[in-house]
């Protein structure tokens, strides 16, 4: 018998499951990982969009905030950096004082941001995606030969997790059998109270393990320093040689290291998930992903759009502002629901269908937008149009065959379980 998970340390907000139109507009709290985890937050953000595009909450967990949900204020939020900063953080909650992680050049302004973000942009670019593209078709190709047809398995552990492991491992140029310290790592970062408290772990264990992290990431560090690999680039060698990061304090590596793993972990990996759900549930596409599998770049930019993987940036003012008709103080927080944002049906046409042949496919703002767009973009499309293109090579249908679980957080919005069955035929 499995031991009941601990309590939460969080009493629920009793907003799952109730009508949104029931509660009082100012008492709405979209923070609330329940929504998600239940999957019923589409009601909540669309009243927002249509009652309240820019709209004030002055309780929840980490404090009150600003909640931004169309399309259009977002991207006027994402183009004035100098008003709305990505410092402290890009989270809702402050950093912990006793251990200021920040999360790399993500949370950085100004020249620093670009300076970082130019040190790791090449190993992410066109170019070194075509020459790792084989690598990571070979790896694809053994992952899905290894599973088992016409029987029930969880999608997320055998596929998803092992495949973005395996990505990740290859952009660190990775100890290969070591890479599930990365998942490990990626999912310790990003968790919760709830999900700390799930898995019998608090603050200080975090602490402990990214710790072990950094420690871990320095020898790989030391023995890459002014070794410069010929043409053969890595993030960990990219951050080790550059002028602008080689000195950089150890707090500052492990947040970059965090921002590269989280970056590339969680978001591909529920990308992946989400797109084989999405399917099921939209059958008729499912049949023209088989008729006409040339589809598959654009499914993959729908995909990503319908899952969103990261529902919400946070932003900083630096400045009294106002947007939407609403006075913002200097230090308020403001959150970009990009998940709210790509349902905005006066942005994006047919917003609420899942279309994989849509015709302006990458009009989404899964990515964000402007300075800190999205620097994986190319290599999470290439993760998955490669997936999809071995995926409909050996399988007629990935069947889901059970209730998928949703994570508790309304930051990495993704799944633990999805139960699927191979069919070849
Ligand atoms: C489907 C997969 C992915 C999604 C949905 C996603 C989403 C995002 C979003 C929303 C941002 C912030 C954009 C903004 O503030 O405007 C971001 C930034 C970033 N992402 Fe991704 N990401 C994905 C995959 C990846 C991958 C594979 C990597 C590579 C390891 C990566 C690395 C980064 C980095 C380094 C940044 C910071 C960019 C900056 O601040 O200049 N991401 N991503």
């Amino acid at each position: 018998m499995s031991e009941a998970a601990p309590e939460s340390p969080y009493p629920s907000k009793q907003q799952a499951g109730k009508d949104p139109y029931s509660i009082p507009l100012e008492e709405i709290d979209v923070t609330d990982g329940e929504l998600f985890e239940t999957d019923t937050l589409w009601g909540f953000f669309k009243r927002l969009r249509e009652e309240a595009p820019v709209h004030y909450c002055a309780e929840s967990e980490d404090g009150p905030y600003w909640s931004v949900t169309t399309f259009d204020d977002i991207v006027y939020v994402e183009k004035n950096p100098e008003i709305f900063s990505s410092e402290p953080t890009i989270v809702v909650p402050d950093p912990d004082p006793d251990f200021p992680l920040a999360a790399g050049f993500i949370t950085m302004d100004g020249s620093k941001h670009d300076a970082h973000r130019k040190t790791v942009q090449p190993v992410a670019s066109p170019n070194n995606l075509k020459r790792l593209e084989p690598l990571i078709r070979k790896r694809v190709g053994e992952i899905l030969d290894g599973l088992p047809v016409g029987e029930t398995f969880n999608w997320v552990e055998r596929v998803s997790i092992e495949l973005t492991t395996g990505m990740l491992a290859t952009m660190f140029d990775f100890p290969w059998e070591e890479r599930h310290k990365l998942t490990y790592w990626s999912d310790i970062a990003t968790m919760g109270p709830d999900q700390l408290a799930e898995i019998g772990k608090d603050e200080d264990d975090r602490k402990n393990d990214l710790i072990a992290c950094l420690e871990f990431f320095t020898d790989l560090w030391k023995q890459r320093t002014d070794k410069p690999q010929d043409g053969e680039l890595d993030f960990i060698s990219a951050l080790a040689n550059s002028a602008a990061t080689k000195d950089m304090p150890p707090l500052e590596y492990l947040g970059t290291l965090i921002l590269l793993i989280v970056g590339g972990n969680d978001t591909t990996r529920n990308s992946i998930s989400g797109g084989v759900l999405a399917l099921n549930e939209n059958p008729e596409e499912y049949e023209k992903l088989r008729k006409d599998p040339s589809v598959i770049p654009k499914m993959v930019d729908e995909i990503i759009r319908w899952q969103t993987p990261l529902a919400y940036m946070r932003r900083t003012a630096t400045r009294d502002t106002e947007l939407g008709g609403k006075s913002i103080k200097r230090g308020d927080k403001v959150v970009m629901w990009y998940v709210s944002a790509n349902r905005d049906e006066s942005a994006i046409p047919r917003a609420n269908e899942f279309l994989i042949d849509r015709e302006d496919s990458k009009h989404h703002l899964s990515f964000g937008w402007g300075v800190h767009f999205c620097m994986g973009s190319r290599l999470a499309e290439m993760q998955l149009r490669v997936l999809w293109e071995e995926i409909i090579k050996r399988f007629r249908f990935v069947e889901v065959v059970g209730e998928p679980v949703r994570i508790r957080s309304s930051f990495v919005k993704g799944f633990s379980e999805l139960p699927v069955r191979l069919h070849r035929t």
